[in-house]
């Protein structure tokens, strides 16, 4: 039997390169957006392996509980879970439709939890196979710093990684990996969906392969958190000594 991982967001960006890395090695996939064509698209795309397409739109209340139990109705078991859908939105916070940030609560907190809860007890269950089980949250180097003009999203992505890092602690000794990955600025839709390619935040921008491989790779090795790319890790660093008052400003300055 081979494990399965279940990875949401899976019809773009990050979420579609792990969806090919995972396939690659050896996982069967239940892959999980709101884009049903696109992620048929992915199934053809992977021919002849194991892919289950899960149309989801994770923004509603209770949809983690649905999804999970559809993935139960089609007697499948997830072994790792993938919580990568999420969205950003860009602009000033009394300003943005409180419907839209709520919402991005939705599915960037409430889902990832809730998701983490419902599986985390199947994973728990599952055998120890040759390669991890387990779960891998995508936060931002956004959780690093509190982030004007994004300020929802910024705090959403602390929750993840801070969620994520307490998890690693409970859960230590039981086989269980839990990772976080802590993505900068990448080339997919996520900025488009935030109304952020005016910001001089896509400047500069990493591949989604290279961001899916860096998570890919750090959560086979069992690692707690991981930043792609160098200057994304001085980032992070720096972002420890500086007062947050003062990453709140840098962060400022990059959102414009
Ligand atoms: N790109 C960056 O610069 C960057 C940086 C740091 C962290 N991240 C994080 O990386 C993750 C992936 O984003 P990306 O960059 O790959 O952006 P993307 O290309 O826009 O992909 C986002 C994925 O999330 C799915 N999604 C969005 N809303 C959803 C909903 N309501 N229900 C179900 N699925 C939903 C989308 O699918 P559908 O539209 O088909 O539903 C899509 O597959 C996100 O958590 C994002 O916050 C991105």
């Amino acid at each position: 039997m081979k494990p399965t991982a279940l990875i949401t967001g899976a019809s773009g960006g990050i979420g579609y390169e792990f969806a090919h890395l995972f396939a690659k090695a050896g996982y069967n996939l239940i892959i999980v957006a709101r884009s049903e064509d696109k992620l048929i698209q992915l199934q053809e795309e992977l021919d002849g392996h194991p892919v289950t397409v899960i149309p989801q739109d994770l923004s509603e209340p209770g949809a983690a509980e649905v999804l999970y139990n559809k993935v139960k109705e089609l007697d499948l078991t997830v072994e790792v879970l993938v919580n990568n859908a999420g969205f950003g939105l860009n602009g000033q916070f009394d300003e943005l439709p409180l419907l839209d940030q709520q919402k991005m609560l939705q599915v960037n907190v409430n889902a990832l939890t809730e998701l983490t809860h419902y599986f985390l007890q199947d994973i728990k269950a599952a055998p120890l196979y040759d390669i991890p089980k387990g779960v891998l949250n995508v936060a931002s180097t956004a959780a690093f710093q509190p982030g004007p003009k994004m300020a929802v999203y910024y705090a959403s992505k602390a929750y993840v990684l801070s969620f994520s890092e307490a998890l690693v602690e409970e859960l230590r000794g039981t086989g269980i990996t839990i990772s976080t990955l802590c993505p900068g600025a990448t080339d997919t839709n996520f900025f488009k969906t935030a109304q952020a390619e005016h910001t001089k935040l896509v400047n500069s921008t990493m591949s989604p392969k290279q961001v899916a491989k860096a998570g890919f790779l750090g959560f086979l090795k069992g690692k707690r958190v991981v930043i792609p790319g160098a200057a994304n890790q001085s980032m992070a660093y720096a972002s420890k000594l500086f007062p947050r008052s003062v990453s709140a400003k840098l962060a400022h300055y990059v959102d414009r």
